[in-house]
């Protein structure tokens, strides 16, 4: 079953009297439950595309269809409630909110779906993700690694049908960048969970099921198996 279904989507920006094409006319396919990376030169566009994938932002013209529902028809409202409910974002910077502790970060989409007492769940989250001596934590006492499992804990504790993450080792040591993303490879397994991951590291990328580069404002297959 399609998970994502994108047809025909293009997005530009203008600045001054500048107008860039971003997105020219692309088209993608991820089946449910499986893994897309997505490489490329800085300024390509990889950001923008997940943030139309997000529906965080509208593409010109094109439709992007999510569990068969064009997500660039819905009003503001519905696609709000479809991201909180269906989708999770990992970014590179992880985004957490500076005031609240680790285990608050985490329970928070859980509140905002309006479920209340699931400190016991988001403890048992934590815990998977390797940080149950971290929970009354605030980000600004956590090394970057462990943040970002705050973050791949906070985006995948409403069990998504969808990750996507936007460099999320980048700003992580090697060792630690690798961690991590074991960790996400195994909770999307684990939950069947569709990724689409954009990464400059390329044996990163060549771990999903299909790796694809964004050039020209368009996506090329990528071969795994090259070197
Ligand atoms: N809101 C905006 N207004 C104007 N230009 C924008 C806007 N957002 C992005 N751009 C431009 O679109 C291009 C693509 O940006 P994007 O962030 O998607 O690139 P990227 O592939 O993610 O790059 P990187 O690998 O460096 O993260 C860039 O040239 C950027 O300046
Ligand atoms: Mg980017």
């Amino acid at each position: 079953m399609s998970l994502l279904s994108i047809d025909n989507l293009s997005k530009s920006f203008t600045q001054g009297e500048n107008h860039i094409q971003i997105l020219n006319n692309l088209d993608f396919n991820l089946e449910k439950g499986k893994t897309a990376s997505i490489i490329g030169k800085s300024g390509s566009g990889k950001s923008t595309l997940l943030s139309l994938l997000a529906g965080l932002d509208r593409p010109d013209t094109g439709s992007i269809k999510f569990c068969g529902q064009d997500i660039c028809s819905m009003n503001e409202e519905s696609i709000t409630q479809l991201r909180n409910g269906k989708i999770g974002i990992v970014f590179q910077q992880f985004h957490l909110i500076s005031h609240l502790t680790a285990l608050e970060n985490v329970c928070l989409p859980l509140e905002i779906q309006g479920k209340q007492n699931e400190t016991e769940y988001a403890k048992q989250f934590m815990e998977r993700v390797g940080l149950s001596h971290r929970l009354d934590h605030l980000p600004s006492q956590l090394s970057g690694g462990e943040k970002q499992r705050v973050a791949i804990a906070r985006s995948l504790i409403i069990r998504p049908e969808l990750l996507l993450a936007d460099e999320p080792s980048g700003s992580l040591d090697d060792k630690t960048g690798d961690d991590v993303m074991n960790l996400i490879f195994e909770l999307v397994k684990e939950e069947n969970t569709g990724l689409v991951l954009v990464t400059h590291n390329r044996s990163l990328a060549t771990q999903c099921d299909q790796t694809w580069s964004l050039s020209g404002g368009g996506l090329v297959p990528e071969d795994n198996n090259a070197q």
